[in-house]
């Protein structure tokens, strides 16, 4: 059995466990990650800080960003990684949820002292999240997950990003800026009251492309539409590497759109999540077992994700909340 089949029979038990895996050459396995996730805990261990809460910016009354002081987990993440949260009192929920690691904050000096979430309410810890006070605490663990991979100076990155999956970009976009990348963001909603933040990626530099369902801002229509445009109108020449997070539905399409034009996607899957560190299997989703193979493996998305080849998911097979 390949390792990601011994990883996917076997719950991960222990870092002496993991050590075996990561120490076991997988021959025939070539899921994106397979051995990966295991390293990753190995190498970066992830923190658990009970981080202050500094600020928390109301955007709507669906959208905010709570700032959290974390210096531990900001100088560690990586574009696109996430963190596991819970409030730390009686009567929160004991599972932790996850959340993208959305800016991270820095001194004058440029050290990172800690990061941002950008949080939209659907349930009960994202109300608690939307709730919070600048004195309060948060438990965060993390970094966690796999990141998205940065293009080469010489290529481009597009971003896609429907609403709150604008999330795991902020990093990636200074990442792409750090190593001179040209970035665009094409970026939609379904009214004006779910885009947020495009100035502060126009200040990096990243051109920004907006769409709105009701055309309250930018573009009327899906954002998939003006990136189909551009994308037909790309040299073929131009290396181009393109990363989605939103609704299951754009990053389906991203994927396919890109596929039939031969680019190369990378989506960053939202399921739901219980552990956030390969214990509960709650996160599987069903991948590829290579580019063009008709079989398919369940993966843990906290492990081998949450960033993936788009063109390896099984998008039909996705269970409905993703
Ligand atoms: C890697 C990752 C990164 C994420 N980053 C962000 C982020 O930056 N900002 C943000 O606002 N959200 C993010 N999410 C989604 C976020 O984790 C969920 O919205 C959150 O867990 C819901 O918790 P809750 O207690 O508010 O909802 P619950 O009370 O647990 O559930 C309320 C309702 O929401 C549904 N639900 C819960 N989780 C999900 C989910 N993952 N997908 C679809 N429906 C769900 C439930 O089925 C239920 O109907 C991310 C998810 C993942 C996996
Ligand atoms: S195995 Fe628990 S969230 Fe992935």
């Amino acid at each position: 059995m390949c390792t990601l089949g011994c990883l996917a029979g076997q719950p991960l038990k222990s870092l002496e466990t993991a050590a075996r895996i990561v120490a076991a050459d997988c021959p025939d396995c070539q899921l994106p990650g397979s051995i990966k996730g295991s390293q990753a805990i190995l190498r970066g261990m992830p923190a658990d800080v009970d981080a202050l809460v500094l600020s928390n910016d109301r955007l709507s009354e669906a959208y905010n960003v709570v700032k959290l002081a974390a210096p531990a987990i900001a100088a560690a993440v990586r574009p696109g990684q996430f963190v596991m949260v819970r409030e730390d009192h009686a009567g929160a929920p004991l599972l932790r949820r996850p959340f993208s690691v959305f800016e991270i904050l820095r001194d004058a000096a440029g050290e990172p002292t800690g990061f941002s979430l950008l949080n939209k309410q659907v349930g009960v810890v994202t109300r608690a999240l939307y709730a919070l006070e600048p004195g309060a605490h948060l438990q965060c663990l993390g970094p966690l997950g796999q990141p998205f991979s940065v293009a080469a100076p010489s290529g481009a990155a597009w971003m896609v990003a429907g609403g709150v999956g604008l999330a795991p970009f902020a990093t990636l976009a200074e990442a792409l800026r750090a190593q001179g990348t040209p970035a665009t963001l094409f970026y939609g909603g379904r009214s004006v009251r779910d885009l947020y933040y495009a100035g502060w990626f126009e200040r990096l530099g990243v051109r920004v492309v907006l769409a709105t369902e009701d055309g309250s801002r930018g573009e009327a229509g899906l954002i998939t539409a003006p990136l189909q445009r551009e994308l037909a109108a790309l040299p073929a020449a131009t290396e181009l590497m393109i990363h989605a997070c939103g609704p299951t539905g754009m990053m389906r399409a991203v994927a396919q759109l890109a596929q039939a034009l031969g680019r190369s996607t990378e989506v960053s899957l939202e399921p739901v999540m219980g552990c956030g560190l390969g214990g509960c299997y709650s996160c599987v989703v069903p991948v590829r077992t290579g580019p063009q193979a008709a079989a398919s493996q369940l993966v843990r998305s906290c492990l081998h994700g949450p960033v993936f080849p788009g063109d390896r998911v099984v998008w039909n097979e996705l269970a409905p909340a993703h």
